[in-house]
């Protein structure tokens, strides 16, 4: 997969998601998008199966943490649904990610992208030590899980647009970021404090943007696409 722009459907109902789907029933470039929690445990795997009947790659963001046989377990249910990328805490230890890589994989080789949460972007430096006691400069913590990451056998992280390029300098060009907190030059920022427009982000070299409200709550939603895919890919 190249880059693309991965719209983050974060909606709480079936019809509220779809009715915002139809809207680009009419475009030759289906969306690639994101399915969250909120959605997930909303309307359940029906509404994986759903989108992706309507031709959508998806990307499930569900960030999976648990014991490594637990998570193996839960990650070949994933697999059975035929999502194109799915994410897990790297918190989780190197044994948690490498059995779910075991999870994903399919009898014939074949598995959907896995990417890793590093520290989230609501984890600031004082939360870190005051509630996880870890005392390293974040940005050394977030590319040790990177290299962890890694070293596991996964295919990218999760990221602030910012940190892309320190990823790739870490992890090599090939190791994907996938970066929210992206945001027109023109638009607001809302509730993101640290962000980039997709044009650069595609300097920067992130793989993939995950954009939400930008486009969900846009006047023409569609344009509004159309823009970041114009930003970010052509
Ligand atoms: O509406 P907005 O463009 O801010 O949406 C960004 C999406 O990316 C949301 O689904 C949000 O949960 C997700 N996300 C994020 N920051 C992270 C991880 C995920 O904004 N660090």
């Amino acid at each position: 997969m190249g880059k693309d722009v991965i719209v983050a459907l974060d909606f709480d109902s079936k019809e509220k998601t779809l009715s915002f789907l139809d809207k680009f029933s009419g475009e030759e470039r289906k969306p690639f998008v994101k399915i969250g929690m909120e959605l997930y445990y909303a309307e359940g795997p029906a509404i994986v199966r759903e989108i992706k009947a309507r031709g959508h790659k998806i990307f499930l963001d569900l960030k999976l943490h648990d014991i490594p046989n637990t998570v193996k377990k839960a990650m070949a249910v994933l697999s059975n649904l035929d999502v194109d990328l799915c994410n897990l805490h790297a918190a989780g230890t190197v044994a948690m990610m490498k059995a779910a890589v075991e999870g994903l994989t399919r009898p014939d080789g074949t598995r959907p992208l896995l990417i890793a949460v590093t520290q989230l972007t609501s984890t600031d430096q004082q939360s870190m030590e005051e509630d996880l006691l870890i005392h390293e400069p974040i940005d050394k913590v977030v590319m040790h899980y990177a290299r962890r990451a890694k070293e596991a056998g996964l295919d990218g992280v999760v990221c602030s647009p910012l940190e892309s390029g320190k990823v790739h300098e870490a992890c090599g060009k090939e190791f994907l970021t996938v970066t929210p907190g992206v945001r027109f030059a023109d638009g607001d920022a809302g509730d993101q404090k640290r962000v980039m427009t997709p044009a650069q982000a595609k300097e920067i070299g992130s793989d993939y943007i995950v954009v939400g409200r930008p486009i969900t709550q846009a006047p023409d939603p569609v344009a509004a696409y159309r823009r970041c895919v114009t930003e970010f890919v052509d």
